[in-house]
């Protein structure tokens, strides 16, 4: 349904964890490898590592043009968080809090990372209220990385494959939303 002259989506991925030895590392680049296997979107992993970020400062005030303009230029986003002590970590926090206007009206999905079993739920369902606030458009579609030590090899290769569907179906979700999302800016008064 996608026409022609439709430019691709951009769906880049943020890597919420600078952790040494981090798991979620595994699942961010299992996750991007799916995206970039879709047509017409175009994708690239964000690693909060990377991202020169202040420790004695927050907010927009400590922005950083390169984030910024591929955060205003992306129509979704999806969010790889762990769940540390039951919640998001705070350097992704830190990360989210450098933009504002440029997440407004975009889609997001989530996927959490974690130790026990519950694949990070507990990390998503705190994140909600913050996507909210900074305007976007969550999707009802998460994927729970649960019991994760077991889910990759040693060189972060899957071993789970039920993996593949529980991602895809997300996707699918998270691209017609940032379609939508990506028709409404482009077409509907605000
Ligand atoms: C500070 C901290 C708190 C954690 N709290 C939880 C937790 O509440 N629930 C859980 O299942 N795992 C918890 N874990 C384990 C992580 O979920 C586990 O390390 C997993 O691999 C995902 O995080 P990672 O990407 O840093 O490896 C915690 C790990 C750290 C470092």
């Amino acid at each position: 349904m996608q026409t022609q002259a439709e430019h691709p989506l951009f769906i880049p991925l943020i890597l919420g964890t600078a952790r040494q030895e981090r798991q979620s590392e595994h699942v961010a680049r299992f996750v991007f490898e799916q995206t970039k296997k879709r047509a017409g979107v175009e994708t690239e992993l964000i690693d909060v590592r990377a991202l020169p970020m202040r420790l004695d400062d927050a907010g927009e005030q400590m922005k950083d043009p390169a984030f910024s303009s591929t955060i205003e230029r992306c129509d979704g986003l999806i969010l790889i968080t762990p769940e540390y002590n039951h919640g998001y970590p705070g350097l992704l926090k830190h990360a989210l809090d450098m933009n504002l206007k440029e997440y407004i009206h975009k889609a997001v999905g989530i996927c959490g990372v974690s130790a026990g079993p519950f694949g990070g739920a507990r990390a998503i369902e705190n994140l909600l209220p913050v996507m909210r606030e900074l305007g976007l458009v969550t999707i009802f579609e998460d994927v729970n990385f649960g019991n994760v030590g077991k889910l990759f090899d040693e060189s972060g290769q899957l071993l789970d494959q039920n993996y593949v569907l529980r991602v895809n179906k997300f996707l699918d979700e998270l691209i017609w939303m940032s379609r939508v999302l990506r028709h409404g800016r482009e077409r509907v008064a605000p």
